[in-house]
């Protein structure tokens, strides 16, 4: 099976054959395979953070052991989740407007706040304009399912985020996959597309979730100039790490004005919750009708906005640290390759180790936590089972120790389980 239809499984393999039977009947087949083989995302499931998510923090295991960790699982790559400036915002913020919003958008759930972000955001991009939307998944179902319907057609890079192929599911557009960042079979699939189908969209993520390479979106745009695509770039990945001022994959890249839509999150690198799309004032103001996602869901908590907005005071004055992050994110990926891991072909904040093999990847995984070292694994469906890897997210507040002793510990682990000769 490939990746381009295992992207649109999820644990289907856990169900029962016969799948016409009562629906709870996957529950137990789940809870059977679960058991007798150890899910690679039991363990996963299962600890818990008994602090702020920072460059060291206390975690409990699911036998009730406690123990700090180095931490290298958080998508919080400049540690805006713990920045004074931030957290002050949220705390002022808090006793001002509560806790929560208590409505949609377009009903009580708009502050002054939310506004003043919408524009932050939308500054920040160069765009005329931004929404936000309550989660970056249901910013991309939101979206695409907004624009794209039956008759349309939406190309997608094999590797996109399983929201991209959500919100395709929903939209009822017909969907194509090209091969991961492949331009040749992307222009393949362009130049077989009927010239009466004249709704075409390209999605790529910019920065890959799972790999932490970049998308060729310069060509990728140029390849839709040429046949009369729109392009969408879902970013989460990329906000604040890569370009020359942290501003995504397309200032990377070198073309900006060239993507027609970015959607991204405020659960990476801004270290929150929530989502947005950004780009002409008349998309976003389609998108205020249309995306049921963001008409029909409970908008961001005003604390949360409060801190975003200090957030993107920092990143718009390229002053989160991001000069520190890419310092340590040499480090690490030179410091494994240096000592014999695949690391694929990361240019981001995501380095993956590539380990191939379940059964290891879960020992080392939890070897790891409990000498002192938190990762994340990913397999199946994120990834073939055969590509199985940890993946490590890099944040800027690691220290020199920090960074060493992981190292460390992750050669002398994955020496152990023969991960590395
Ligand atoms: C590329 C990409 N897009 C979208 C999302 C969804 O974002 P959120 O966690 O804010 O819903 C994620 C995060 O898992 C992601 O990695």
């Amino acid at each position: 099976m490939s990746i381009i239809q295992e992207n649109e499984r999820h644990f289907e393999d856990f169900l029962p054959d016969n799948g016409r039977q009562d629906i709870f009947d996957k529950l137990e087949a789940l809870d059977v395979h679960i058991r007798q083989s150890a899910s690679a995302y039991v363990d996963g499931l299962s600890v818990q953070l008994l602090g702020a998510v920072a460059n060291r923090t206390t975690v409990r295991d699911r036998n009730g052991e406690s123990r700090e960790v180095i931490m290298l699982g958080s998508n919080s790559y400049l540690s805006l989740t713990t920045h004074p400036r931030v957290v002050a915002a949220c705390r002022d913020a808090c006793a001002k407007y509560g806790y929560g919003m208590g409505a949609v958008s377009l009903y009580a759930g708009t502050t002054d706040l939310h506004r003043e972000l919408e524009q932050l955001v939308a500054e920040f991009y160069g765009a005329e304009d931004a929404i936000l939307i309550p989660c970056g998944y249901s910013a991309n179902v939101g979206v695409i399912s907004a624009l794209c319907g039956a008759g349309d057609v939406v190309i997608n890079d094999a590797y996109n985020h399983a929201s991209i192929f959500d919100g395709c599911a929903l939209s009822q557009a017909e969907v194509k996959v090209y091969l991961h960042r492949n331009l040749r079979h992307l222009e393949k699939i362009l130049g077989q597309l009927p010239e009466s189908q004249r709704g075409r969209l390209i999605v790529t993520d910019g920065v890959f979730s799972m790999d932490g390479d970049i998308a060729p979106l310069a060509d990728i745009a140029a390849l839709a100039r040429r046949y009369g695509a729109r392009v969408m770039v879902d970013d989460a990945h990329g906000l604040g790490v890569v370009g020359p001022t942290g501003r995504g994959t397309a200032e990377q890249c070198g073309c900006a004005d060239q993507v027609d839509i970015t959607v991204g999150t405020f659960s990476k690198t801004p270290g929150a919750i929530g989502g947005y799309c950004v780009g002409s004032a008349r998309l976003i103001q389609y998108l205020r009708y249309y995306a049921r996602t963001y008409f029909f869901s409970t908008s961001i908590p005003a604390p949360i906005v409060a801190g975003l907005i200090e957030v993107f005071k920092l990143l718009r004055d390229d002053a989160a640290g991001r000069d520190r992050l890419w310092h340590n994110i040499r480090y690490m990926k030179e410091g494994l390759m240096a000592r014999g891991f695949d690391t694929g072909s990361s240019e981001s904040a995501i380095i993956p180790v590539i380990v191939g093999d379940e059964a290891k990847l879960v020992q080392f995984n939890n070897d790891l936590r409990r000498n002192g070292v938190y990762t994340n694994i990913v397999t199946y469906p994120a990834v073939r089972r055969k590509e199985c890897r940890l993946r490590l997210c890099i944040m800027n507040s690691l220290t020199q120790q920090d960074m060493d002793t992981a190292l460390d510990t992750i050669c002398r682990l994955g020496r152990d389980i023969g991960v590395i000769a």
